[in-house]
């Protein structure tokens, strides 16, 4: 027998109850880049808030809850960063990786109404990647601590699996059912939106999970693949999806009259800005089906284009 080979991803396995006919709305986050000047705090602290009040909605966060500039950085007092930040690690002498964790476990999350419950789990991206390599701190360890869900800690990939438990499963029924994401931080892959496609489609052929979600890029995508599963005595329709995770961060800042006009990474390089109302990520929406002895439950899957959509969905 050979030694078996670890995979370097977690699975991260959550379970959830379902009535028939019950919604879930999962919320793909990531990009939030909270300390950058130009990031929307506004967006991100209105859809925490969405997340947080609405029925049977979840989220798991894909990396990139901050920026990368941290206080020992030769950039830290040349880059336009968030003012609460600055006084926060020179005037009051915080430790910077720390006052990130609290304010996103704190101000962001806990105040929205988005408990352990809520957080499926948690992963980072190449800025926090930064604040572990050059400031020994791993702000996404300390976020799913202060979260109570360091169990649920993924690092820069992993795959969640929610599971759906039918609350009134008899022996005529089915009882359960499963959707899997397989998350990765993401990289660049094209500055289009036809290589974001090609790419998640060939992602999706390197595993069995039902959606692939990537960050990084800074846009909000779904793309569906529908696919066919073949079992041992039938085959069915299985609908896939690739989800692009949106970002907060605009890309540009308001200039003020006494400014010396710090300029952030896409201003110097030239990026169009982001579209203000086109922040954040999209939402997955699944209905998980009660299936009859002997036939496999499924799982209808669609999308809603933002958060706010689903906001003007469930609050009436
Ligand atoms: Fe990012």
């Amino acid at each position: 027998m050979g030694v078996r080979h670890d995979n370097i991803r977690r699975l991260i396995n959550v379970n959830l109850d379902f009535d028939a006919g019950e919604t879930f709305y999962i919320v793909p986050w990531s990009d939030w880049h909270v300390e950058a000047i130009d990031a929307d705090e506004d967006a991100l602290f209105r859809h925490a808030e969405i997340i947080g009040r609405t029925k049977n909605c979840y989220t798991f966060i894909a990396g990139d809850m901050v920026d990368a500039i941290g206080h020992r950085d030769p950039r830290f007092r040349r880059t336009p960063i968030k003012e609460w930040f600055v006084d926060a690690t020179i005037h009051e002498g915080e430790e910077p990786g720390a006052v990130l964790a609290d304010f996103i476990a704190e101000e962001v999350l806990i105040k929205a109404g988005i408990r352990r419950e809520k957080l499926l789990a948690v992963g980072i991206g190449n800025h926090e990647d930064s604040w572990l390599k050059y400031h020994h701190v791993d702000i996404g360890q300390l976020v799913a601590d202060r979260m109570s869900v360091l169990d649920r800690y993924g690092g820069y990939a992993f795959d969640l699996k929610i599971g759906f438990t039918y609350r009134n499963a008899s022996s005529k029924t089915g009882t359960s059912c499963s959707f899997v994401f397989d998350v990765h931080h993401g990289w660049q892959s094209g500055r289009r939106s036809g290589g974001l496609a090609n790419q998640l489609e060939l992602e999706l052929g390197f595993s069995n999970a039902d959606a692939a979600v990537r960050g990084h890029v800074h846009k909000k995508h779904v793309f569906p693949f529908d696919c066919r599963w073949i079992g041992n005595k039938m085959d069915r329709d299985w609908p896939r999806l690739g989800v692009v995770s949106g970002t907060y961060k605009l890309g540009w800042r308001e200039q003020s009259p006494s400014s010396h006009a710090p300029s952030t990474y896409e201003l110097r390089k030239g990026f169009r800005p982001a579209i203000k109302s086109n922040l954040g990520p999209p939402v997955v929406v699944l209905r998980p089906q009660v299936g009859t002895r002997g036939s496999q439950p499924k799982i209808e899957v669609g999308w809603l284009d933002s958060v706010d959509t689903l906001a003007q969905l469930t609050d009436n």
